[in-house]
Parts: C-alpha cells; structure tokens; sequence
C-alpha cells in the first residue's frame, strides 16, 4: 500500500470519523490527555475564520475536506459550501452524513477490539448547504467558480506537489475572501517528494521553514492576516494518540 492510499483504508475512515465527530470523552479517554487538542475540525473553522468579513450569501471551499466536519462548520456561516477530497472512500461516507446526518462506524479499543460509535452532524447545521465531491487538489475542475472561504486543513504535507496547488488559490479566492491554510508540517518522501516540500530541509547551508515558503508563494496576491498555533490529536487506539501542533495562517486575497 502506497501511503496516500491510506486515506481508502477501514482504519483511516475510522480514526477520522472519530477525529470528526467523536465526544471528548470518546477521542481521549484520559483525564490527563491535552483537553486543549480536541474538536480541530470543527476549530479550523470557529478559530480562524472571520464571519463578519463574510459577505451575505458566501461561498466556501474546503479542500482535502475527508469526512466533512470543518465543511458542515462552514455552513453555519456560508450559504454554500463545497467539500473535495481525493479518497472516495472519505467522500462516500461525508455523502452519507449529508445525506442521512448520522453514520455507524466503530474505532479501535485494542488490537481488534473496537466500540461501536456514531457520527452525528450538529442537528443545528443546515446540511442543504453542503456537497462532496471526489477530486484532486491539484487539479480542481475548472468551473468551480470563486470562493469567499477557502480551508486546506493539513493538506499541503500530504500532496505531490503543494507548490503547484496554491497556484491556484488567486484565481479561486474572491477579492477580500479569506484562505485559511494549517499545516503541521510533517513532510515525508512518501507523500510529497522532496524537491516538492515547501519546508524542513536547507538550502544554501540555511534552514527553509514552511511558513517562509508559504509566504513567497502566496503574498504577492495574498495578505497574511494572523497564525496561530493549533493542537489537535488523533486517537489510533485507548492507548496510543498523535498529538501534533499544526501551523494555522489566515490570508485575505488582494
Ligand atoms: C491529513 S488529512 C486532513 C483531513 C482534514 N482536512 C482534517 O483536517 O482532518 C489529508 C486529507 O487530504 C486528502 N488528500 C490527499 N491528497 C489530496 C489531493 N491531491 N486532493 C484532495 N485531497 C487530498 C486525503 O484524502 C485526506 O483526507
């Protein structure tokens, strides 16, 4: 199995849909584990984006959208919102809660012993709002039309070619629409070759960092408003989480 065809696998849908949608009490059972980490999905959204910048009837984008929760938390404040990601698995299952609002699914406890759970969008989001569709980041569709929000929520680390996908960001983001992009910059081989990486290696004897990158690529059409650093965590099992801090960037188009 190649890595990105991990995102088709039973245990990414599974860990996903509880990163997504399970209770704190679900995603971490220890008292001890960092509080602070939870609910990131639904964060990327409620931390970094400005609803009063939003125009009446906006449109939002989410790319690399896997189960859907930051697209539905976009609906609380657009009219509509459209979610892509490049596994169909994760697309067929966000198509079901649009549809249904609830799927079963059951994460890991140990080994093969797993709890049944189910993934529930807040009643109070109007799923209306919202499609899914299967695509690629890097090569969208191109009457998609322009987007006052657009989220890539840890994408950038895990495409071929992350450089060439924010290429496209000006032509996609409305003129004062808002580009919100977080990253924990875990940049591997097996995702992004490393002539591709937008940081973590050295150049000229000096340290390139991600941020720096982002920043040359996107200022000449974008304005870097805020970042933030955000935890979050990913349950693999009652024992075993990965807690990372990934690098949160606001930009407003020119
Ligand atoms: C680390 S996950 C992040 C998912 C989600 N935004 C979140 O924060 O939970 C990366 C996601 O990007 C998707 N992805 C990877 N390559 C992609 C591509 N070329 N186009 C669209 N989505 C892609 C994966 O299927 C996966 O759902």
């Amino acid at each position: 199995m190649s890595a990105p065809d991990f995102y088709e696998t039973e245990r990414a849908l599974s860990e996903y849909l509880l990163f997504h949608y399970g209770s704190a009490s679900q995603t971490m059972p220890w008292s001890f584990g960092p509080a602070t980490a939870l609910s990131y999905p639904a964060r990327c959204v409620s931390e970094c984006l400005d609803p009063l910048l939003l125009p009446a009837q906006a449109r939002a984008l989410d790319l690399g959208c896997a189960v859907g929760r930051s697209t539905f938390e976009l609906a609380r404040h657009c009219s509509e919102v459209i979610g892509i990601d490049y596994s169909h698995r994760f697309i067929e299952v966000a198509r079901d809660l649009q549809h249904q609002g609830s799927t079963s699914y059951a994460y890991v406890e140990e080994g093969r012993l797993t709890t049944p759970a189910t993934a529930e969008v807040p009643a109070e989001i109007d799923r209306r709002r919202v499609t899914f569709e299967q695509g690629d980041a890097q090569a969208l569709r191109v009457d998609l039309g322009h987007f006052d929000v657009v989220l890539m929520a840890n994408l950038v680390d895990r495409l071929r070619d992350p450089s060439q996908c924010l290429s496209a960001l000006p032509s996609l983001v409305r003129t004062g629409g808002q580009l919100i992009l977080t990253t924990p910059c875990t940049w591997l081989d097996d995702y992004t070759p490393r002539a591709h990486w937008l940081g973590g290696f050295e150049r000229d004897e000096r340290p390139v960092r991600t941020l720096a990158t982002l920043q040359a690529l996107l200022d000449p059409h974008f304005t870097l408003a805020r970042t933030l650093d955000m935890p979050f965590v990913i349950r693999e099992h009652a024992r075993k989480f990965q807690w990372s801090v990934a690098q949160a960037t606001v930009w407003i188009r020119r």
